[in-house]
């Protein structure tokens, strides 16, 4: 859904302070968010983790849709001692608008 993605677009301004995606995108305070959907937690090469996500991953966390509303809404309910210091996207829309827009970046 173009409009969705357009959205998420808009929505992904709160991640880019720590987050890049596309072709030239690099990790900075968080990983690249390249090819997320469907990845396991913790896996972007280079990127140094909390010792949280890496067992997360191990452990078996894959980010599908569910995952990521969970991590994306509040994110220490999903993984206690994340790293990633960001309050939450509280709004619905704004997560599924997100990881629509997330979705168009693949590896
Ligand atoms: C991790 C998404 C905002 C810093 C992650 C991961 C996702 C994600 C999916 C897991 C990556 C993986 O397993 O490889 C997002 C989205 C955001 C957002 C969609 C906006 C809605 C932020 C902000 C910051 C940040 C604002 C910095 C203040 C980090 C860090 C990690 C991370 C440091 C690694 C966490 C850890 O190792 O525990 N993010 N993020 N993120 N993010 Fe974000």
């Amino acid at each position: 859904d173009p409009a969705l993605i357009a959205e998420g677009e808009k929505v992904f301004k709160k991640c880019s302070a720590c987050h890049q995606v596309g072709d030239t995108a690099k990790n900075r305070v968080g990983p690249v968010l390249n090819g997320m959907i469907n990845r396991t937690a913790g896996t972007v090469d280079g990127f140094k983790y909390s010792a949280d996500m890496v067992a997360a991953g191990t452990g078996g966390m894959i980010w599908d849709d569910a995952t990521l509303h969970a991590f994306l809404e509040k994110p220490r309910a999903v993984v206690a001692k994340t790293k990633m210091a960001f309050a939450g996207l509280r709004k619905v829309e704004d997560r599924d608008a997100v990881i629509a827009y997330l979705a168009t970046f693949a590896e």
